[in-house]
């Protein structure tokens, strides 16, 4: 287990892209492989999350030729797979497990899904349930709500779901049975998750209809194989955000960079806390939207974040908290639960954290209240082997009093390989 040591920075400057959007990814090669004919991915994550949904596919017959720059997915059609000869290892991925148990439920053929430690961990039933309610067969441990997961693919029909969660997860993989239902699927969320799935399907040549509060999906319709460029991440780029907007004398652009409306939380609540964020060239690729990103040092100032705004975030409040940490008064956080189901718990991995950085933080059920100071110091953090908590007390130690230490820093590859270079090029001593 490698560590890192972070000293602080007089600036970041320069221009950078980041790796493609893990969640683009994983579904350009789901959707790509039960397409008919080609799909043509570039700008592919080639993190170890989107690499355990491709051998995954590779596992069921799906040739995908790998040039180093291009993905050629050979879609099979909704009913080409073939049944995997082993256990599919999801490795970290809870996208790949919960939109695969989606897919996999309604195929002819039999697939158990496992993963690392973590990923066993986490819950399932979100997905088991409403798939059972399709006429999904899925079986795993603690009555289906924990992983391994072993599946009897089965004929399904179409269902309306209101799901307790949102949860782009969830969502994804009702609308990847619903694709094999017979009729019309229906799903409501509490509030919009990340819409990637809809826009792919819709640009692939499926009937989905987005409407508010919900989304409908219609089965039996097979997708045509186009090409997919992939855009920035921009829960990658939120790192770089939170970095340059707290280290003084910084100024970076950040190229490429995804900007669906249902991710741009991190947007919205750095703004609000008087970040210098601008978006430049906007765009839209592969049904996509996409922006430069060009972000200024400043000082942030405590905000409340809670309600739509959560999910439309979900993956930055790691980063979040380390800028509410040298904001001026106090971030309060709510309606955050889900936080608690993440790679590992956030809410209580962030607060040991920046509590041993010597800030004041207030843990509760559904989120955290963090009393933002000055200047924080150095410390040995933890990465609880979590890719975003090991990036986040990166961040932080470029401002931190000190060298701050973070141990167990190999699960970035699930999501960002390259990212203490990419980190370290932009940083001025
Ligand atoms: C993802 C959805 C989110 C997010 C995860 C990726 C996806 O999870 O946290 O990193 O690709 O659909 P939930 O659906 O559990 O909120």
């Amino acid at each position: 287990m490698n560590s890192y040591t972070v000293k602080p920075a007089k600036g970041l400057k320069g221009e950078i892209k980041v790796p493609g959007d893990k969640s683009i990814s994983h579904r350009s090669i789901m959707f790509g492989s039960i397409a008919c004919g080609i799909t043509r991915v570039t700008g592919f994550l080639r993190g170890e999350d989107a690499l355990a949904t491709l051998n995954a596919f590779r596992a069921m017959g799906v040739e995908v030729e790998d040039d180093g720059m291009t993905l050629a997915i050979h879609g099979k059609g909704l009913h080409g797979l073939t049944e995997p000869s082993d256990v599919l290892d999801c490795g970290n991925s809870g996208t790949s497990m919960r939109l695969l148990a989606g897919l996999l439920a309604g195929q002819n053929f039999f697939s158990v899904l496992t993963g690392d430690k973590y990923l066993r961990a986490r819950p399932m039933k979100r997905v088991v349930a409403p798939i059972g309610l399709m006429g999904g067969r899925i079986h795993g441990r603690f009555g289906g709500e924990k992983a391994p997961l072993a599946i009897q693919g089965s004929k399904l029909k179409a269902i309306e779901y209101d799901s307790p969660v949102s949860s782009a997860q969830v969502k994804s993989a009702i609308m990847l049975a619903g694709l094999y239902a017979n009729g019309e699927t229906l799903i409501r969320e509490p509030h919009v998750s990340r819409d990637h799935s809809e826009r792919m399907l819709r640009y692939l040549g499926a009937s989905v209809e987005s409407f508010d509060g919900g989304v409908k999906i219609g089965g039996d319709v097979e997708l045509s194989g186009r090409e997919i460029s992939v855009p920035g991440d921009i829960s990658s780029a939120a790192f770089f955000m939170v970095a340059a907007l707290i280290v003084p004398n910084s100024e970076l652009l950040i190229r490429g960079v995804g900007v669906n409306p249902t991710r741009t939380g991190i947007i919205d609540i750095l703004k609000a806390m008087g970040g210098d964020l601008e978006l430049l060239n906007q765009r839209e690729e592969s049904g996509e939207p996409v922006a430069d990103i060009r972000v200024r040092s400043s000082q942030l100032k405590g905000i409340e974040i809670s309600g739509e705004l959560v999910p439309r975030a979900i993956d930055e409040f790691p980063v979040i908290c380390v800028a509410a940490s040298l904001a001026e008064g106090t971030t309060v956080l709510r309606g955050a639960m889900e936080l608690r189901v993440k790679e590992t718990d956030r809410i209580a991995a962030m607060a040991t954290n920046l509590r041993k950085a010597g800030v004041e933080v207030l843990e509760l059920p559904d989120g955290m209240e963090i009393i933002g100071m000055e200047r924080i110091s150095g410390c040995m953090a933890e990465s609880f082997g979590d890719h975003r908590i090991a990036m986040s007390m990166m961040v932080a130690g470029l401002v931190a009093k000190g060298e701050t230490r973070v141990s167990d820093v190999d699960c970035i590859a699930t999501s960002f390989p390259g990212f203490r270079d990419l980190l370290m090029g932009v940083v001025q001593r």
